[in-house]
């Protein structure tokens, strides 16, 4: 018969994105909710946390909001980060620092640029020497019309920084974030163990055709090939240490995801006389809700053997960030016969009167072969 409960050591999820305002009041306390104890927690806020009494200030707030998970803050790498402020940071309990190249994804105008990675070198020397964890969103950006990079190929592009990084700084500890391809997934095996991967529940079941097709599928990295899928499904069948559970679970209100074409007026003979045309959809999937019983759900229709999901929803990332599951924290999850519906929508009040709104999550309306055993 197949396995009917799973005990999980302290489930942590390296990857997630709380925001801030009325909507990360909605979701902060969607992590405990979806199975998690401990969750490292990105910095692209509007403005980004970008110093440590930042960071701090943000990680109360979200502890008031949900005091029984431990949630670890980060800043956001820019060129007025200094060795100075890694001290600091370190001293007062910033884990790490997210880099994201300029302009690939959500609240990124202020990454890193054309300069490269090489004006970062102090700064990545403080981290290795406190031993700070450098986070990488690891795509380079598109240029089309120039070098032909497209969203297709920016992760593996990407690659050779990584190389570089972590050949200048051999005892950095840093995480390549939601890896989406073979080629990342390749790399990342030839490194040491202070050389890490994430991987999200939803990378582990699209692919480009999923992305192509809806918004509610589009998030950076976009999924790719089914080549691509086929790896990441197969280096946690290995049970390989190096690659675990970062969610990147990333909430956005619907009418950023679903902007619609609003026809103003139409004329007397049938034609439009104005046409208010949809804003870029917002890249981003929402995962938290549900997010220990969605990858139980999504290890068992990729044909990921069930005992994967202790070394990669925990002991993994916790063994890499250095934190110890507390046995009073397990997490028990069990199968459903039925199967129990994803919530379509989560509603809220946008902050400033701006009206009602809705969070999507991933597979909305689907079924979950997995529940949380309430304690
Ligand atoms: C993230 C977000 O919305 O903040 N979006 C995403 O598509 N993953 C940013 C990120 O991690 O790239
Ligand atoms: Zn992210």
């Amino acid at each position: 018969m197949a396995t009917s409960l799973l005990r999980l050591p302290s489930p942590f999820d390296a990857h997630v994105h709380l925001r801030q305002g009325a909507l990360m009041r909605l979701v902060t306390p969607h992590v405990q909710q979806g199975g998690i104890k401990m969750a490292y927690v990105m910095p692209n806020l509007v403005p980004p946390v970008t110093t440590p009494s930042h960071a701090l200030s943000y990680l109360k707030e979200l502890q008031a909001l949900s005091p029984n998970t431990h949630f670890l803050p980060s800043m956001y790498l820019t060129t007025n980060l200094t060795p100075a402020q890694i001290r600091e940071a370190h001293a007062g309990g910033v884990v790490g620092v997210k880099s994201y190249p300029r302009g690939v994804t959500t609240n990124s105008e202020g990454g890193v640029g054309m300069e490269g990675y090489g004006v970062f070198d102090e700064v990545f020397a403080e981290m290795e020497k406190v031993d700070m964890i450098l986070n990488l969103h690891g795509e380079v950006p598109s240029d089309v019309d120039g070098d032909g990079c497209c969203v297709l190929n920016a992760e593996p592009r990407f690659l050779p920084h990584l190389l570089e990084i972590h050949r200048k700084f051999p005892k950095l500890r840093i995480v390549l974030e939601h890896c989406t391809t073979a080629a990342a997934v390749e790399c990342v095996k030839t490194l040491p163990p202070n050389v890490c991967a994430t991987i999200t529940p939803h990378h582990l079941a699209l692919t480009i055709d999923h992305a192509v097709s809806s918004p509610l599928h589009f998030c950076k990295p976009v999924a790719k090939y089914p080549s691509d899928r086929a790896a990441l499904r197969a280096v946690i069948r290995e049970g390989h240490p190096q690659f675990f559970l970062g969610s990147d679970s990333a909430p956005h209100p619907s009418g950023n995801k679903m902007p619609t074409m609003k026809v103003l007026r139409s004329t007397l003979d049938g034609g439009i006389d104005e046409v208010t045309l949809p804003s870029p959809c917002a890249a981003g999937i929402y995962t938290s809700d549900n997010l220990i019983p969605l990858v139980a759900t999504i290890f068992e229709s990729s044909d990921i053997p069930l005992e994967r999901m202790s070394g990669f929803v925990s002991e993994f990332g916790r063994r890499f960030y250095g934190f110890a599951a507390k046995p009073e924290d397990e997490v028990v999850i069990r199968r459903i016969g039925e199967g129990k519906v994803i919530k379509k929508a989560y509603q809220f009040e946008r902050d400033g009167d701006a009206g009602r709104e809705y969070v999507v999550p991933f597979m909305a309306g689907e079924k979950l072969n997995w529940e949380i055993v309430e304690a």
